[in-house]
């Protein structure tokens, strides 16, 4: 079977492709990527001179090079989208660009090849928010609410994916799934921040009052939920995805990270809250459970060890990044940091 994973050099397509290659003998995959600054080759060349493996630099919007690299392919996974809340709120335009224009694209380009399978990742931050007292958790029927313009992006996309398959006959599949954490992950989210910035002996922001809760998938789970909905999913349908038994707050997640990390709360910088801050997500991931058999084989202070270990054991890789663009990001968005 031939894959093609767009989004490959990011975080959770950088994971996928090197589990699928290791789990899928027989299979190729095709990667294209436009390489922003969230895409880093760097992550894929223990496997760039593999066979079963090539790479094509250029955008989803790009209808011209989306219909030449879908020639042949058997499913598409498309990973690829601007993915940070922060920077939605100072430059949503790319966000409708790539998460909905480029979704629409490669949509067009899948009906026309008959792709076999087209399965699209997105976020459960399309439900939008829970209150922190509320015990109600996101499942596949919880109505759509998304609340920032990253949310709002993959909310449109998802709708488009649903709307082909309805419409045209697409054969698509959906996961939703929470906040992913591991090797790879670019060092603006919340767990490799305060990793790198406990590593470089400097504080870790955090938003608020600290007491946003997250539900929290170790990405090599989730790399296996995508494999069992690419496998045995049904057509049409959406499967939504979590790591937890319960959410954790942002503080209590921080406190896992600093004791592991031998280190004390004066590594703790409370900072202003970042607008339209989503107070909690929480996972009922009891479909996939039922239907395909998936639950996260890692627990969550298992996973979190493995990746202070990585980031611990990686320090050019994010190091190469921090001291790049990502240095005057991080100037404006932690101004008095
Ligand atoms: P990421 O930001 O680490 O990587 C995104 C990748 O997409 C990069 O390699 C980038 O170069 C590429 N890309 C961006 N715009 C492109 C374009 N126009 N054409 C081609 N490639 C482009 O993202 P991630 O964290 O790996 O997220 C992957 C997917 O999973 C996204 O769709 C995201 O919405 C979804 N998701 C992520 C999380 C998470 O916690 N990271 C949680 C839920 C859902
Ligand atoms: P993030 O990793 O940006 O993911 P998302 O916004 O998609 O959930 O943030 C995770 C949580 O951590 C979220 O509640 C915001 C919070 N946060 C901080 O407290 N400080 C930070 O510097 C960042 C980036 C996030």
């Amino acid at each position: 079977m031939k894959l093609l994973v767009t989004g490959g050099a990011g975080f959770i397509g950088t994971n996928f492709i090197l589990y699928w290659l290791k789990n899928h003998e027989g299979d190729e995959i095709v990667n294209l990527d436009k390489l922003t600054y969230a895409g880093n080759l760097e992550n894929l060349t223990s496997i760039e001179k593999n066979p079963r493996y090539s790479f094509i630099h250029g955008d989803i919007c790009d209808s011209t090079i989306v219909n030449k690299v879908m020639e042949g392919i058997d499913k598409v996974v498309h990973f690829a989208a601007e993915t940070h809340v922060d920077r939605s709120i100072s430059g949503p335009a790319v966000f409708i660009t790539t998460n909905v224009v480029g979704t629409q694209i490669l949509l067009d380009a899948a009906l026309e090849h008959k792709i076999k399978h087209f399965h699209h990742i997105s976020t459960d931050e399309v439900f939008g928010q829970l209150e922190i007292e509320s015990h109600d958790k996101f499942s596949e029927n919880t109505p759509y609410n998304p609340r920032s313009p990253y949310s709002a992006s993959k909310a449109a996309s998802d709708h488009l994916v649903r709307a082909y398959f309805h419409t045209y006959g697409l054969p698509i599949t959906i996961t939703n799934c929470s906040n992913n954490f591991g090797p790879y992950t670019f060092p603006e989210k919340f767990f490799p921040l305060a990793i790198t910035n406990i590593l470089e002996g400097k504080k870790v922001p955090v938003y608020g009052d600290g007491k946003n809760v997250r539900d929290w998938l170790y990405v090599e789970d989730h790399a296996r939920a995508i494999d069992l909905v690419l496998n045995k999913g049904k057509i049409g349908e959406t499967y939504v995805v979590g790591g937890l038994q319960n959410g954790i707050s942002n503080i209590d997640a921080l406190r896992k990270i600093l004791t592991i990390m031998g280190k004390n709360e004066d590594s703790i910088e409370f900072v202003k809250d970042r607008p339209g801050h989503d107070r909690k997500y929480d996972i009922d991931w009891s479909k996939i459970h039922n239907e395909l058999g998936w639950e996260p084989i890692f627990t969550f202070d298992e996973a979190l060890k493995k990746t202070i270990s990585w980031y611990t054991e990686n320090e050019t890789w994010w190091e190469n990044i921090k001291s790049g663009e990502y240095a005057s990001y991080y100037q404006k968005q932690y101004p008095h940091s």
